[in-house]
């Protein structure tokens, strides 16, 4: 078998290179390697220095992700990095790609980096949940100062080599076609040189403040999570140790974080996300449709954000409505969201009109004739959306794929209003369409396999995460989303405020909870639009214009700034259901709130997965993750409801009288679990 590192001599320079695809992990092969490689360095008076470069499409990607959890083989990752450092011949990084985690660590170690342009820096360990375990904490804020130390890792999004090299990390920018030759001469022309730069020597300069002033502008978006607490922490604690100390710390705080329900929830969104790409029964090979152009019927804020993605792409889309004015105020939203992307400095102005050039307005279907997916986003009723479909199939070419936006409506009755079922499919994306990074793709009993890899194919293409829901009532988001709203309303029938309820959400980590969420959304969503006809709390609100931010007043008041506050009128409407309603009052406690709202939706889960509407447990977890903010350090509801115990599930389900899925009941009595 080949090794995954090899090395070979360019003169009197040793260039070690690794060669484990797809991403160049530092599993144990690797290290060992690379170790071995690092000692015929020191080993051989001929040689003066080394490169280390990597093969395929990256630098190394950081850990073997798929090693935590299991023993350790050696050398360990910090020793590696530490024996790199220590070499006394100079160690080059040659990166191209992503230098990530461990892969960053790798380079921090070495005692220069060379990069192409094109290549990315980073600590992404944050969004496992864990810190950077090999020196990271410690190297990078000695190379690159503490502010950029903290962006990097306790934020961990990667950076651009020329924002690496204004910050230190990066000493040489390689030519993006010759970075091994670059490499080498730059590992010649500093064979000589010494002292040594070892990270891990370089003094560390601290600005007065600069921790405090960082949780606090980051506070917002580290709510709830562990991780990027403890980095902080640990560079705080360390900037001003002896580097031997300091990596004790990192270790201690690594080992605290890898051990904990974060990380592997965290971990286990990672591996879900990249698993819900796969669809059992097509094949990885299939042959796709060329997707060219995209049609989108009606021009509201769903069809406007979906053109938005493909335009965003690169795919030109055709967008019809029915009347002029309605399609000029679909494609002015467009235009203005370009165009505050572009104020906020997100876009370059000749992006925006290069999105808007390949946008072409229209009031007739037939335009759609030279189409490849058209995509109906018209609104929720089964007979327009079968005439639109029945139209379609006259004028849509062959082979063009047919698909329904539709949230709760039956793919497979749509499909049957055409002559080829097989080319329609239901495509649910998430509002705002063109932000929400979840893709519910809907298959129907006679969708195409070519059809559903071409979806998958073009969910990568516009940035989705897309996940396969087969044909039921809300599919897998909205269906479970249900049983969560039905006992909300209970609840507020038995005695809690929709303050209450929707408290006891955002502390488990959601941005909001249902009624704030309906607020949102729009309480008149779904309102057969008679103000006399008074039958739910959400009919009442209706009737008295109380339609949520839009109108300043729902669930909640609303001042100018959208600040929400609890409304008297509210409580008076919920007095008048609760005494029609005869509901017996109690003190509703938060334990109550999590056991009645969120284990439903585990049990709806599990009937989901039960009737085969998902692939796979992880994929409700990644839908609840990208498409209603489910906190990922939580990882999604079934891997949720593993940690907190089935049998507690169970239990607390037949508590408050639910009838129990047989699969959860099977998986509780046995003591398994929804994921591994
Ligand atoms: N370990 C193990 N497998 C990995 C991996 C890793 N670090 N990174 C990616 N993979 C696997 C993926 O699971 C996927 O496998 P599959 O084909 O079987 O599904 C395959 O490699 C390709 O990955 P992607 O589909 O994600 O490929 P992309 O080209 O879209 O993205 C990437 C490449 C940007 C490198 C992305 O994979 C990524 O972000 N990887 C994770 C990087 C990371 O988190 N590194 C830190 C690891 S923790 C660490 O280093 C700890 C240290 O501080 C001690």
């Amino acid at each position: 078998m080949m090794s995954v590192i090899t090395t070979q001599r360019q003169g009197d320079i040793l260039v070690i290179t690794s060669n484990n695809p797809p991403v160049n992990a530092l599993g144990a092969a690797v290290r060992q390697g690379l170790a071995a490689a690092i000692e015929e360095l020191n080993g051989d008076d001929s040689l003066k220095a080394a490169v280390i470069r990597c093969e395929g499409r990256t630098f190394f990607a950081g850990a073997d992700i798929t090693e935590f959890g299991k023993p350790m083989q050696e050398p360990g990752l910090p020793t590696l990095v530490d024996q790199i450092e220590a070499s006394e011949k100079p160690v080059v990084a040659a990166v191209h790609g992503t230098a990530l985690g461990g892969g960053c660590e790798v380079a921090l170690a070495c005692h220069y980096r060379i990069a192409v342009p094109s290549a990315k820096f980073g600590l992404p360990e944050v969004k496992l949940g864990i810190l950077p375990g090999a020196g990271g904490t410690q190297r990078l804020p000695r190379v690159a100062g503490v502010k950029f130390a903290l962006e990097l890792a306790a934020k961990g999004d990667p950076v651009p080599a020329k924002v690496a090299q204004a910050a230190g990390l990066v000493d040489r920018l390689a030519d993006e076609d010759s970075l091994t030759p670059d490499a080498v001469a730059y590992a010649s022309e500093i064979a000589a040189a010494r002292p040594l730069p070892r990270a891990s020597e370089k003094p560390v300069q601290v600005e007065d403040g600069v921790f405090d002033a960082f949780r606090k502008e980051n506070a917002r978006r580290m709510r709830g999570f562990d991780a990027p607490a403890e980095i902080i922490d640990v560079i705080e604690q360390t900037v001003s140790l002896p580097y031997a100390e300091g990596v004790q710390r990192e270790r201690a705080g690594f080992m605290k974080l890898i051990m904990g329900t974060q990380s592997a929830a965290m971990r286990h969104i990672f591996f879900a996300e990249r698993k819900a790409a796969k669809i059992d029964d097509v094949p990885e090979d299939t042959k796709l449709r060329d997707i060219k152009r995209v049609g989108v019927i009606g021009a509201g804020t769903m069809g406007g954000g979906i053109s938005m993605n493909f335009l965003s792409a690169g795919i030109p889309v055709t967008i019809v409505e029915m009347q002029q004015e309605a399609l000029d105020r679909g494609t002015g939203t467009i235009r203005k969201n370009y165009e505050a992307s572009a104020a906020k400095g997100r876009l370059k102005p000749e992006q925006v009109e290069g999105a808007m050039g390949l946008l072409k307005p229209t009031l007739s279907l037939d335009d759609l004739a030279d189409c490849d997916l058209i995509i109906e986003a018209v609104y929720e009723n089964m007979d327009v959306k079968k005439d639109i479909f029945g139209k379609l199939d006259k004028i849509a070419k062959q082979g063009a794929i047919l698909a329904s936006n539709t949230s709760y409506l039956n793919i497979d009755e749509i499909a049957a209003s055409t002559s080829r079922p097989q080319d329609v499919l239901g495509l649910h994306f998430f509002s705002p369409a063109n932000v929400m990074k979840l893709l519910e793709i809907v298959r129907g009993a006679k969708t195409a396999h070519d059809v559903l890899a071409t979806a998958m194919d073009v969910a990568k293409r516009i940035k989705k995460v897309a996940v396969v829901a087969g044909v039921c009532h809300g599919f897998i988001g909205n269906r479970m989303l249900m049983p969560r709203q039905v006992e909300a309303n209970k609840l507020l029938m038995e005695g809690a405020t929709p303050q209450q309820i929707d408290k006891v959400h955002v502390e488990f980590g959601m941005p909001m909870g249902p009624f704030q969420m309906a607020d949102l959304a729009g309480v008149d969503i779904g309102w057969h639009r008679d103000p006399t006809r008074i039958e739910s709390i959400r009919d009442a609100l209706a009737a008295e214009n109380r339609w949520g931010q839009k109108t300043k007043a729902g669930f909640y008041d609303y001042d100018d700034k959208r600040t929400p506050s609890p409304s008297p009128r509210v409580a008076e409407i919920i007095e008048e259901f609760r005494k029609k309603s005869g509901a017996q009052q109690h003190e509703v406690t938060d334990q109550e709130i999590v056991e009645r709202t969120l284990y439903p939706m585990v049990n709806e889960g599990a009937l989901i997965l039960e009737e085969g509407m998902a692939q796979r447990a992880s994929d409700i977890d990644v839908v609840w993750i990208y498409g209603y903010g489910w906190p990922v350090y939580r990882g999604g509801p079934m891997f949720w409801a593993d940690t907190v115990g089935l049998k507690t599930i169970v239990e607390g389900l037949e508590k408050h009288g639910f009838t129990v899925a047989k699969l959860l009941k099977d998986k509780a009595a046995s003591g398994g679990r929804f994921n591994g």
